[in-house]
């Protein structure tokens, strides 16, 4: 893996409308050197902004959220990112579906990276309406994502 700065991450969630897209803001705002994306595991989404409910609840807590459009996630995804992380089993499943027959990227979850937490997935609040707890969940992620990046020992 290489240094922190230097390693690329992408988030992937179903929709690349409420998760990902949120993992991505909060760990630009995080770590502002690192490269971070996100993509959809489904092509629903492709070109839109996050989805508005999310928007609004990021930005009550000064994470903006509006400059960003859906993508789904690409072959070149698996070469061009040292980290994918994914918000829940479901995603993982999809991502080894998507994958090419080799990949340069880690495929991980990232409540990997909370292990405080009592949660090894992130809800989907596109279904469960529960914004806020997907954020709470998304911060502490992104947090431990940070200081396992900046660990020599990973
Ligand atoms: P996400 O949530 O995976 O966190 O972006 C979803 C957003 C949209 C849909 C499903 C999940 N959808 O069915 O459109």
């Amino acid at each position: 893996m290489p240094s922190p700065q230097a390693t690329r991450v992408l988030f992937v969630c179903l929709g690349n409308f409420c998760r990902s897209p949120a993992a991505e803001a909060i760990m630009r705002d995080l770590a502002p050197d690192l490269s971070v994306d996100s993509a959809g595991t489904s092509g629903w989404h492709v070109g839109t902004p996050p989805y508005e409910p999310m928007v609004a609840a990021a930005a009550r807590r000064g994470i903006d959220l509006r400059t960003l459009r859906g993508r789904k996630v690409a072959h070149s995804d698996f070469d061009d990112f040292d980290l994918i992380i994914g918000m829940d089993e479901d995603n993982l499943r999809d991502l080894h579906i998507l994958s090419p027959g080799s990949r340069t990227s880690q495929v991980r979850l990232l409540m990997d990276f909370a292990p405080a937490q009592q949660e090894r997935a992130v809800p989907d609040p596109y279904y469960t309406r529960d914004f806020d707890a997907a954020l709470d969940l998304i911060e502490a992620g992104c947090a431990g994502l940070l200081e396992w990046l900046d660990r020599a020992d990973r």
